[in-house]
């Protein structure tokens, strides 16, 4: 027996697999044939270094306030408590962007936002690619007319605005995939094009904290307070991908012709989700403490050491290789492979297991990413691994 009808127009949309998914399930074949094999996993950009005790702590404390009475607490506010909305801002101010704590949305990570956010506006996407899946598979979803700025060598995978239409724009910076921030002279591009054409930019800032110098946030761009919302999560920053917790900024004026678009997002936090749970809010709040600045600096400065040492050993060899303002690195493949072909070889050979660029849109097909959220030795042993593979081709 079958239910009697078929899964939705916009289910049908999204791609047949997410990129990642696929990926595992054949690393996970790959060591079931091979159990004695070393496999370096550059592939999903999963962190793997343990949560500082002091976000332990404010985790474990919040779970025992659970057990009395008198500090239980059930439902959190749909836009988050104003604790964690006080956090951000003043995380946000320590890096020269000055927002209200009620323009901070707090959301179970990144992701969630990032997939339903054009089902909030009667608009079309523009997605330059190749770019984090997420955005197309959610655009896709919700029957939005999707546009692609295809990247290529020639711009450094960083297109420029195009010259007419209005659109909800996808920007992620640095970029996931390619590893690159944008340059402010771009994105003060994209800010003024959005402005001129109505547009709205949806900024991905979950690899900021990778920035040491250079552009953080799209709202340190003149005029992207009437233009641009911006998401970001503690995921990569803070070891948070398992616990779940990001965050919207969206600029109180913000505005459709006839509506404010932060009312539009409470209104929609209330009736999708119930918020994210106290405890990892606490965590939250512990993580983006200015106490934990330095310690969590050192360990961002580690996975992006990760990721210049992979960019090194490629650009030694001669490959065009981009990276290193975040922890991907970006890797055009040898001649006469596809990015899967290229997948294949380097885990089979060297055990290096790495994402297809083409899974990451139109314009990746040729190419490979890795990821550098690993031991510093492990990477380093996978550049050197990487180095030897493409001397030999
Ligand atoms: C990535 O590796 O690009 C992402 O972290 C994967 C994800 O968020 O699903």
């Amino acid at each position: 027996m079958s239910i009697g009808f078929e899964l939705s127009d916009g289910f049908g949309k999204m791609r047949e697999d997410y990129v990642f998914a696929e990926a595992g399930r054949k690393v996970a074949a790959f060591t079931e044939r091979h159990p004695s094999r070393k496999i370096y996993r550059l592939g999903i950009g999963d962190v793997r270094g343990p949560l500082f005790p002091e976000i332990v702590d404010a985790l474990s404390g919040a779970c025992r306030e659970m057990e009395s009475a008198e500090t239980f607490r059930g439902y959190a506010p749909a836009s988050g408590y104003d604790f964690l909305r006080e956090a951000i801002a003043e995380y946000c101010a320590r890096g020269g962007i000055e927002i209200s704590p009620s323009e901070a949305y707090v959301t179970d990570g990144g992701k969630n936002i990032l997939f339903d956010v054009s089902s909030l506006f009667d608009c079309d996407v523009l997605i330059p690619s190749p770019t984090y899946p997420v955005y197309a598979d959610g655009a896709a979803f919700f029957g939005k007319k999707i546009e692609y700025l295809v990247g290529s060598e020639s711009d450094d995978f960083a297109p420029d605005p195009p010259r007419k239409g209005r659109y909800l724009i996808y920007l992620c910076s640095p970029s996931n995939p390619v590893g690159e921030a944008l340059g402010r002279d771009k994105l003060t591009e994209w800010v003024k094009f959005a402005n001129d054409s109505g547009s709205l930019i949806v900024f991905d800032a979950a690899y900021e904290s990778f920035v040491f110098s250079g552009v953080k946030s799209i709202f340190s761009i003149d005029g992207a307070r009437n233009c641009a919302i911006e998401v970001s999560s503690l995921s990569k920053r803070s070891g948070f991908t398992g616990l779940r917790c990001g965050y919207a900024i969206i600029p109180s004026g913000l505005t459709t012709a006839s509506r404010s678009v932060s009312r539009a997002f409470e209104r929609y936090c209330a009736s999708s989700d119930n918020g994210v749970a106290y405890p990892v809010q606490r965590a939250a709040q512990a993580a983006l403490d200015p106490s934990l600045d330095a310690k969590t600096l050192e360990r961002i400065r580690e996975y992006s050491l990760g990721a210049l040492a992979l960019k090194k050993a490629a650009a030694k060899r001669g490959f065009y290789v981009l990276g290193g303002s975040s922890p991907y690195t970006w890797l055009k493949c040898p001649d006469g492979f596809s990015s899967w072909e290229f997948f294949d070889y380097l885990l089979s050979l060297g055990g290096i297991c790495c994402t297809p660029g083409c899974g990451f849109g139109e314009g990746g097909e040729g190419y490979v990413r890795f990821s550098s959220f690993a031991p510093l030795q492990s990477v380093d042993e996978a550049a050197f691994i990487l180095s030897e593979i493409l001397r030999k081709l």
